[in-house]
């Protein structure tokens, strides 16, 4: 039997939350609908963050309460504080995430603190979903390039990983933010992260700013990854990461995975309904 490789979807979030334009809460909900349809064990749905720093997601709550959950999908929240954990929980988030950085410039820029004060602000976090039963993923940003703080330190992710671990996070995804990543550097990063936790709780997040995800996913999968994160129609960018396009496309990295021999459990048909959605969302028609 062909070997599994999961695709975590991010359209809903990280797709989205970039976009300036007013999307009505229908398309997100019809979005989400579309995605569960696809065959995802695991789909971000939105953030409870600062309105003022991200309004795009500020309907998070209403883009839950309205969706058709399906039996067997755990639908995900961005949390990066205690009042986006409560919010997250009262909207009924299967799961959370919490959201660290590998350099001191992205860690200002997108939480207004260092690395260790986002981490102490992310502990009771960890506490509360503990006795909440609630599971929690953890993301280090800039892990090859920072746009701030220019070329990222292997040992500087592996830092943030072990805390991250340490705080008991189920699985810690990896994000090339400003998509600057290259297979050298990327496998140079992720040989200093295996020192602190095993391929099997960690996942891949590139974003395509230079059209390398698929080539660094391929050196990902090499070490051992068998999560990434991607997001239909190729949509996303971090608002507070200049030259930040978007993520991977679900569709590119599911046909790629599929021609290397593996298998995703996904609806290549329903993948492209989706992608048309989620593009004629940003304004980019059905291409
Ligand atoms: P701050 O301004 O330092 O926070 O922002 P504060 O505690 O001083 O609060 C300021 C205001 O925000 C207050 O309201 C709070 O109540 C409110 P006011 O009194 O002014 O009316 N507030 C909140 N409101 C709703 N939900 C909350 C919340 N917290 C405070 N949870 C803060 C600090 C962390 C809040 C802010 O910096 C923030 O929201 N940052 C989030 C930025 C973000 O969402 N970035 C994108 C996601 S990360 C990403 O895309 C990377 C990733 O994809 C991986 C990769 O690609 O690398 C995951
Ligand atoms: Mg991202």
């Amino acid at each position: 039997m062909a070997e599994r490789v999961e695709i975590f979807e991010m359209a809903p979030r990280d797709g989205l939350q970039n976009e300036k334009r007013a999307i009505a809460l229908a398309d997100k909900i019809a979005l989400v609908d579309c995605l569960s349809r696809a065959g995802f064990h695991r789909i971000e749905v939105g953030s409870f963050v600062s309105p003022k720093w991200v309004p795009q997601m500020a309907d998070s709550a209403a883009v839950f309460a309205g969706i058709a959950r399906k039996p067997g999908i755990s639908y995900a929240a961005l949390t990066p504080n205690m009042k986006g954990y409560e919010a997250a929980k009262a909207a009924g988030a299967d799961e959370v995430a919490i959201f660290a950085s590998a350099s001191e410039g992205f860690s200002r820029a997108n939480l207004n603190c260092s690395i260790s004060e986002s981490l102490d602000r992310f502990a009771p976090i960890m506490e509360a979903a503990k006795l909440d039963n609630v599971k929690v993923r953890g993301y280090v940003s800039v892990v090859t390039d920072c746009p701030f703080d220019g070329k990222t330190p292997p040992e500087n992710v592996a830092k943030v990983v072990a805390s991250l671990r340490d705080m008991g996070c189920y699985e810690i995804s990896l994000g090339d933010t400003i998509g600057q990543g290259t297979p050298e550097s990327v496998t140079a990063m992720l040989r200093a992260v295996l020192d602190e936790a095993p391929a099997d709780q960690l996942a891949g997040h590139f974003h395509d700013t230079s059209g390398r995800a698929l080539d660094n996913i391929e050196a990902s999968l090499a070490l051992g990854l068998r999560v990434f994160d991607a997001a239909v129609g190729g949509l996303g960018g971090c608002p507070y990461a200049p030259g930040a396009a978007g993520n991977v496309a679900t569709e590119a990295v599911n046909a790629r995975l599929v021609a290397l021999g593996y298998e995703t459990g996904l609806d290549a048909g329903v993948l492209k309904e989706a992608a048309a959605l989620a593009r004629k969302m940003k304004g980019q028609g059905d291409v």
